[in-house]
């Protein structure tokens, strides 16, 4: 058996959490490879809106079981909070029942939030935009060695451990003049929801999914953030700290590459990017306010408002191509129902030439060359039926299908659970 992943192949957001909520019901399991709770899959049940931010899509299901994997990092603080929100959300889950998390996946301490803090305001570095979850920061001090893992939570010097790190951020911000909360508080919050942490099973991960596909079960890896942000191939230095893309879902979860089986990419119809860093295709004027407005362009996990521009088809063949995509998953066309004419990137063009697919390394003086094509007056939102969809609309797939040489497999056509469309 295969493991099947689904990938945002822009810049996050591309409502990988319905699709993913859709679709982790035909699987046995869902599991998390990468970042943190940096990540917001919004999903909607019965009329009631929920974020998740660790937590695997397939936590709703009760028969589908939920893994955080090797490649995460694990906030206890914010994951406690999490798992109690889902229990408000339906009191009849049991999180703690069909939910393993792997040993070898990295803690977030408190303190790396607040270094997050500290360097998106400090003039010596770089502001990047980040979510000031200290993603970063986790995954900087596993590249040192210098970081603690979920199963090191057993054993008995893991305070001291702990605390060792604390105490030296602690003093380097404070040195730096920070104001701080008091470590003692910071030190009781975290300790307190490491034992909350204890009461679901932290095991080897790898080998309960690889004995899972030799069993015959079915796995849906499931990306958090998105192609362009990530680490190796997104646009550096505005990127997350983790490897976002298919060879990441591979390393993050120990599952060999040739058991990969169907690579679903999510990307909307249109361009939107948080926090700082290239968008060569972004609108500033009232449209890109209409598209916000319209798409509630607003971060799940932050409330920043998300900057908007056209479709990068240079960026998404570059997603679709180092991926490995095998069927696309449009979303959000719909905000674009009304518009006369809608504009598509198909290429650069720069002193030196054109650019057909971007690799993130995009020359600074490179034009963005547009492609018009006639916009979807009707609204289609209630089509169950994809021969029924608007023919300009049926226009702009067959565009996206040829430009990109893979299928567009779905369509979402609203932002309700059931508004999506199988459309081969
Ligand atoms: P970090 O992952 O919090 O370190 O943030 C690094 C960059 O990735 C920032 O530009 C964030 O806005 C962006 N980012 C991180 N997670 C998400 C996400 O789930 N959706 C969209 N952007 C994200």
């Amino acid at each position: 058996m295969n493991m099947d992943i689904v990938l945002g192949l822009q810049w996050g957001d591309e409502g990988k959490g319905k699709f993913i909520d859709l679709i982790s019901e035909d699987y046995d399991i869902t599991a998390r490879f990468n970042g943190g709770s940096n990540a917001g899959h919004s999903i909607e049940r019965n009329g009631k809106k929920i974020t998740l931010k660790m937590i695997p899509s397939g936590i709703f299901m009760k028969e589908v079981q939920n893994v955080i994997g090797t490649g995460t990092v694990l906030d206890p603080v914010s994951f406690k909070k999490e798992i109690l929100n889902v229990k408000q959300f339906d009191e009849t889950l049991q999180p703690e029942k069909n939910l393993i998390i792997s040993k070898k996946a990295h803690f977030v301490l408190p303190t790396y939030k607040l270094l997050d803090v500290f360097m998106e305001e400090s003039p010596a570095y770089t502001t990047i935009g980040t979510t000031k979850n200290g993603i970063a920061q986790a995954y900087s001090n596993k590249i040192l060695r210098q970081n603690v893992r979920i199963g090191d939570m057993y054993s008995p010097d893991f305070k001291e451990r702990v605390e060792r790190i604390l105490e030296r951020d602690y003093q380097f911000l404070t040195d730096a003049g920070m104001e701080l909360p008091s470590l003692e508080s910071i030190c009781e919050e975290f300790f307190d929801a490491v034992e909350f942490l204890k009461q679901f099973d932290c095991t080897e991960t790898e080998l309960f999914l690889n004995k899972a596909l030799k069993n015959k079960q079915t796995v849906l890896a499931e990306g958090s953030q998105a192609a362009l942000l990530d680490i190796d191939h997104g646009t550096y230095p505005y990127v997350t700290s983790s490897s976002t893309t298919a060879s990441g879902a591979c390393s993050g979860l120990g599952i060999s590459p040739k058991k990969i089986g169907e690579i679903f990419g999510i990307a909307k119809a249109y361009c939107t990017r948080v926090g700082n860093g290239i968008f060569p295709t972004e609108l500033f004027d009232e449209l890109g306010d209409e598209i916000r407005i319209k798409g509630n362009e607003f971060g799940s996990n932050t409330g920043r408002p998300r900057r908007t521009g056209w479709l990068d088809l240079p960026a998404l063949r570059y997603a679709v191509m180092i991926n490995g995509v095998t069927q696309l998953v449009l979303t959000k066309a719909d905000v674009l129902s009304g518009l006369k004419s809608v504009a598509v990137c198909t290429h650069y063009e720069w002193a030196d030439g054109t650019i057909e697919t971007n690799a993130g390394t995009l020359p600074e003086n490179a034009q963005p060359i547009f492609k018009w094509l006639a916009g979807w007056e009707a609204d289609f939102s209630v089509i169950k039926d994809a021969s029924a969809l608007p023919d300009a609309l049926k226009d702009f797939l067959s565009f996206l299908e040829t430009e990109l040489e893979i299928p567009v497999g779905y369509l979402s056509t609203g932002p309700g659970r059931e508004q999506i469309l199988k459309m081969k």
